[in-house]
């Protein structure tokens, strides 16, 4: 995407114009997503890529505390991250749907869709009550240290296990399912759908 800054005729406030020499959008309009959600998005789906490798890490005992440490400041800032998506569906409307998507592809993107918010909030809720309740110090978004507790409360540090593994499996699958519907839309139906996403597409 090539972009240039231009100045307004009422405003010394330059905006981005791109190369086809439309205002760059940071909301979303009725018929696309803008910047602002684009951005958002990606940035969750690479702090995701990062969690699943160091969670591959430690359950094959590669790296040491380090790694541990890593996955538990990135993870809160999944939570962080994933609340600025929310409170900024929140302030601007969602794009309408795109048009010729069938009625079970609808219907089926909502409720994924659904899924992947609860998701992505439970995992780093139960791994933030598995540790603190197992009496680890965690480094909230790498700024500040909750715990450690005097002594564990190993029932609350268990369940909390039990969610952040079987949550995690679960998030696996409605991620698969997300990019398979986009890409079955995008390449199969054509019509370039995954584009929507794209902050580089020309449209
Ligand atoms: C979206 C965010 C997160 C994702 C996707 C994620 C994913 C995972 C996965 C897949 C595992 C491996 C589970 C297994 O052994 O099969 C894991 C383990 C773990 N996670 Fe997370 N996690 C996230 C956030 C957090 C946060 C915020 C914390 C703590 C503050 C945390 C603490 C842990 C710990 C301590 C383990 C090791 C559990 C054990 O094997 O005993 N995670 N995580
Ligand atoms: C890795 C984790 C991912 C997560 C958690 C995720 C999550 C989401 C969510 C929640 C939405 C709804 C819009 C919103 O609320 O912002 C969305 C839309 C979308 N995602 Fe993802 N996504 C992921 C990966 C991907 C990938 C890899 C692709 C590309 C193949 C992709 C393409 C899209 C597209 C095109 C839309 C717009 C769908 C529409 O408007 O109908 N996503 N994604």
């Amino acid at each position: 995407m090539f972009f240039r800054l231009a100045y307004g005729v009422y405003s010394t406030y330059p905006t981005i114009v791109t190369a086809k020499g439309q205002a760059m959008r940071f909301k979303n309009s009725s018929n696309g997503y803008g910047l602002v959600t684009q951005g958002l998005h990606w940035a969750t789906a690479i702090l995701l890529v990062n969690q699943f490798v160091t969670a591959a890490m430690i359950a094959s005992q590669l790296g040491g505390a380090g790694v541990y440490g890593w996955h538990k400041v990135v993870g809160t800032w999944v939570m962080l991250v994933v609340f600025a998506r929310l409170v900024w569906r929140k302030a601007t409307k969602l794009p309408d749907f795109a048009p010729g998507l069938f009625g079970w592809e609808i219907s089926f993107i909502e409720f994924v869709e659904r899924a992947l918010y609860v998701l992505l909030l439970v995992m780093p809720i139960s791994g933030v009550v598995m540790s603190v309740a197992g009496s680890q110090a965690v480094p909230m978004l790498g700024l500040f240290t909750v715990g450690p507790i005097d002594s564990p409360i190993i029932w609350l540090a268990k369940t909390g296990r039990l969610i952040h593994v079987a949550s995690a499996w679960l998030l696996a699958g409605a991620i698969a399912v997300h990019v398979t519907l986009v890409l079955r839309r995008h390449w199969y139906e054509k019509g370039g759908y995954a584009d929507r996403m794209n902050p580089f597409s020309k449209d």
